[in-house]
Order: C-alpha cells, then sequence, then structure tokens
C-alpha cells in the first residue's frame, strides 16, 4: 500500500473516494448528523442524506456518493463515528477500517481521507489511527487463496486541512504505517497452518525479520534447550518430531541505559492437539493459532526495531508443538523446570505455562530481564471468563500494571484485569512435586497465571492471556474474521512508555 499526505481542502483532493467522518450532534432521541469538515462543499455534500436519515452519525454507518458538486473526488464515502462528544481516535480508526473494508468489496483501492474537523484530539494522534485502521481493515487471511492479490488497497492519501505541520504528520503516518503492518506481520503468522508454519520454521521467519529490521537474533535447537535444563519446555517438545526453538531477539539501541532491560516472552505452540491428554476433535483445527503470543512478540519487536525507542528490549519466543506420540510426556509425568521448581503433570494439555516457565527463567537469568511481559493463548478458562472481547491481564506489581494500562488505553485494545490473590497459591500445591500444571476447573485462567508468577521471581511482571481474543470468530466491519493481532499495538506503546 503507498501512503501520501495531502496537505489542502479535502474537496481538492483527487481520489476514487474520498471518506469524511460524519458524527451525531442530538441528544438521545433525536440524532442530529453533522459532517466532521469545516469545508462547504462536503458538507453540503452530506445535506440531502442527512435529510432523508440515510445519514445519522450512527456508528459505522456507510452512505456513498458519487461525483458530489465541487468535489475531485469521484466518491465520497460517508461513514458515522457515533456521538460527537465521544468521538475518539480509536472510533476514527475502526471508521478507517470499515471504509477501507467497504471499498474494497466494491473493487476500488484509492482512498483519501479526510481528517476530521473539531475534535478534542490531535490531529497527528488521528494520523496514525486512520493509517492503521486502513491498515488492518485491508488485511484478509487469504494467504492461500489464489484470486488475493485482486483484493487489497493500493493506495491513501491523508487529506490534511491547509495549515497543518508537515512536520507533525508525516512521521505521524510513517508510524501508523509501522504499527499497522508490523500488527499484519503478527496476523500472517497466525494464520499459518501448522504444516507450513513448523517450530522452526517461524525461526526462519524470525531470522528474516530480524536482519530487515536490524535485531540480533539467536534460535536455541533441542540440544541448547536440553543443556540449558529446560525440563518444562522440553516436556512438551519432547513428544513431537519437530524440533523446538527458543527465539531470542535483542534490542539495544545505542544511548539506551543500561536498564531496564524489557522482556517480551511469548507462547508459540504452533499446534496444540493437547498431548496425551488429547482435545476433542471438534474444533481442533483451531489450536494452529496457539503460537499467536510469540507471533504478537515478533510483531511488537518488528515495529519497535524501526521506530527505536532509547530502551533496551528482548523477546524469547518459546516455539514447539504438542503431540501424542510414543515419546510424549504423560500425565503424572514430573518435570523439572530451568529455574530447578519440579512440576508434576497433571494434564499434558495445559503446556503453555510449561514453555512459559522456562521462557521466563531464561528472560530473567541469562538475558538480564528486569521487567517481564508474557502474551500467550494460555486457557480456555479466560475464553469462559471474557468471552471473544477482553483479553485479560495478570500483574504481580500495580507500578507495572498502571504503565501498561496507560499503554493498552493509547493503542485503543480491550482488556481486563484479573486477581492473583495468593488464596489460589494452595490450588496448585502438588503432593509430591513442587507445583501442578492444572489448577482444576475453577478459576482457570487464574491459576494459569499462578503458575507462571511461580517463575517471575521478584521481577515487575505482566502476563496477557488472549486465548480469547487473538482470533476473531465473527468479522467485524473493520476487521476480518480469522487472527487479530491483539496485543502488538499495546506493547509498542508499553515499551515506548518506558523510552519517554
Ligand atoms: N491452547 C490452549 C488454550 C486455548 C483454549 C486457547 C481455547 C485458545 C482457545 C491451552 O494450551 C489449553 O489447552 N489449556 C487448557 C488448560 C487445562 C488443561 C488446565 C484449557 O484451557 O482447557
Ligand atoms: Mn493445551
Ligand atoms: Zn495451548
Amino acid at each position: 500500500m503507498k501512503f501520501d499526505l495531502a496537505i489542502k481542502n479535502a474537496a481538492e483532493v483527487e481520489t476514487d473516494c474520498l471518506v469524511l467522518v460524519v458524527v451525531d450532534k442530538g441528544d438521545r432521541d433525536k440524532p442530529q448528523a453533522s459532517v466532521l469538515s469545516a469545508e462547504k462543499a462536503l458538507q453540503d455534500a452530506a445535506q440531502e442524506l442527512i435529510s432523508s436519515s440515510e445519514l445519522t452519525g450512527k456508528a459505522l454507518e456507510l452512505a456513498m456518493l458519487h461525483r458530489p458538486v465541487g468535489v475531485k473526488a469521484k466518491r465520497v464515502l460517508f461513514v458515522g463515528g457515533g456521538r460527537e462528544n465521544k468521538f475518539s481516535p480509536n472510533d476514527l480508526r475502526k471508521i478507517a477500517g470499515a471504509a477501507a473494508r467497504h471499498l474494497k468489496s466494491k473493487s476500488i483501492r484509492n482512498l483519501a481521507i479526510a481528517l476530521p474537523s473539531s475534535v478534542h484530539f490531535h490531529a497527528d494522534n488521528a494520523v496514525r489511527a486512520a493509517v492503521i485502521g486502513v491498515l488492518i481493515g485491508d488485511f484478509d487471511p487469504d494467504t492461500y487463496k489464489s484470486d488475493r492479490k485482486d483484493q487489497r488497497i493500493d493506495s491513501l492519501t491523508i487529506a490534511a486541512p491547509v495549515g497543518s505541520d508537515e512536520k507533525v504528520l508525516r512521521p505521524a503516518l510513517e508510524e501508523g504505517r509501522i504499527i499497522g503492518e508490523s500488527q499484519n506481520f503478527t496476523r500472517e503468522l497466525v494464520n499459518e497452518p501448522s504444516n507450513r508454519l513448523t517450530p522452526t520454521i517461524l525461526a526462519d521467519r524470525a531470522r528474516k525479520m530480524a536482519s530487515e529490521t536490524g535485531l540480533q537474533c539467536e534460535v536455541l535447537g533441542p540440544d541448547e534447550i536440553k543443556a540449558l535444563k529446560m525440563g518444562a519446555f522440553w516436556g512438551v517438545a519432547q513428544g513431537s518430531d519437530e524440533p523446538p526453538a527458543l527465539i531470542v531477539l535483542k534490542y539495544a539501541p545505542a544511548g539506551a541505559p543500561a536498564e531496564p532491560v524489557l522482556g517480551l516472552v511469548g507462547k508459540a505452540i504452533t499446534f496444540d492437539t493437547g498431548g496425551i491428554s488429547i482435545k476433542p476433535a471438534d474444533g481442533m483445527e483451531k489450536m494452529k493459532y496457539d503460537m499467536a503470543g510469540g507471533a504478537t512478540m515478533l510483531g511488537a519487536m518488528r515495529a519497535i526495531a524501526q521506530l527505536k525507542p532509547k530502551v533496551k528490549v528482548n523477546a524469547v519466543i518459546c516455539a514447539s508443538e504438542n503431540m501424542p506420540s510414543g515419546k510424549a510426556q504423560k500425565p503424572g509425568d514430573v518435570q523439572i523446570a530451568m529455574s530447578g521448581k519440579s512440576i508434576e503433570i497433571i494434564n499434558t494439555d495445559a503446556e503453555g505455562r510449561l514453555v512459559l516457565a522456562d521462557g521466563l527463567t531464561y528472560a530473567r537469568t541469562k538475558l538480564g530481564c528486569t521487567h517481564l511481559v508474557d502474551a500467550a493463548t494460555l486457557t480456555g478458562a479466560c475464553v469462559v471468563a471474557l468471552a471473544m472481547v477482553n483479553a485479560g491481564i495478570f500483574a504481580n506489581d500495580d507500578t507495572m500494571y498502571e504503565r501498561f494500562e496507560k499503554a493498552r488505553h493509547q493503542a485503543g485494545e480491550k482488556m481486563w484485569r484479573l486477581p492473583l490473590d495468593d488464596e489460589y497459591r494452595d490450588m496448585i500445591k502438588s503432593s509430591i512435586a513442587d507445583i501442578v500444571n492444572s489448577g482444576g476447573r475453577y478459576g482457570g485462567a487464574v491459576t494459569a497465571a499462578m503458575f507462571l508468577k511461580e517463575f517471575v521471581e521478584d521481577k515487575p511482571w505482566i502476563h496477557l492471556d488472549i486465548a480469547g481474543t487473538a482470533w476473531v470468530d465473527e468479522a467485524k466491519p473493520f476487521i476480518a474474521k480469522g487472527p487479530s493481532g491483539i496485543a502488538v499495538r499495546s506493547l509498542i506503546e508499553f515499551v515506548r512508555g518506558f523510552a519517554a
């Protein structure tokens, strides 16, 4: 996709379609649509649609006109932004995405978005949101469709009013591009089926991305994983014919302070059958997305490498299959994690926490990470608790949580904090080892997080359970069905917060 910034009247922009935001200024029972533009030609263009109530400003409502008088664009697409007093960059992102998806479904591949006038946020935030929104909307999980090339947006122009500061808006456009493309990089990986994305192939993809963006990349294989005494990770990997990979990415920019060193740890089970505690056949195909946490960290690192915040960041991605076989671990087995803790395996399907246990220990003890964040499609219980709406956030430190919460809010992603009270610790006690890997039916998302907490020691830590949110089950106007790329944007903002 090509991007351009046009600092001129939107009515003067030549494009296949000019997108304009319409909000509702009225009160609760009487809508009053209003075009967010200072230009008379654009306001006039909407007049009849508003009079006929075809346009009310309702969120994501669409209305298209051809060649309105006094407008150079071939078409104008009005998109509803909801209540005026609540209108935010987040709404603009969704509008941009909905516009992109609507237009490409009509084979219209060039668009311009007019920055909304008289809003209470800065124009650079609007530019970022619009660019990210179009990139997210443009993505379709069509890697394996033979007609995929027919379905992409070719160009996006951001039309900014005369007098806008190019020195502010150009970098915002570039940032939006990096962030949106990185989120799509994650989605592309998550969409890959397990026969086309083994741990080895994921490591190759990571290496390629690292060499393109200037990150250091190191991949540890089975021998190194065993030599490091990663008994929890190896316990999962041992059942598969595909060798596991511990993917390590390092970002250490010149001028960054020695500390903090941020550690991003991702679960990358390229396919989760459940192992010997095998999953039912129904819906098992979806378990190709059990590597979403790892792909999230790769996407975040891709953006960080290009945005260049002055803070050290490492990523550790634990890639493995979880398979039943004659070599697979069995319920009742005891594994010794890299930290020395012994784990009684109750259920081989609780494998994510096992690979993460050693990933977190590695980040802490070998890479010197002072602050840890992990992301994982960890539990079905998190989906029961929060459905597909919010990801679960867990934190062992309130300052760390507040930092993350601020970043999450800026990024416009939905997540909700869940508890980690000491009382839950009893639920992962084992009678023969230090802990069990499954706390049973109740509070499953919490007991999984309590398990991880055993391996972060005193380090401030955030755990994101993205089991319900990494995959969009029902398409929305602004995002396709399929991988969502959840948490990539929050993590980017979180890392940037440490550099500011
Ligand atoms: N990968 C699954 C969790 C999952 C479930 C992700 C649904 C996405 C959608 C994880 O490895 C798992 O199987 N967890 C078990 C844990 C249980 C055995 C303690 C679960 O949630 O059922
Ligand atoms: Mn599992
Ligand atoms: Zn899993």
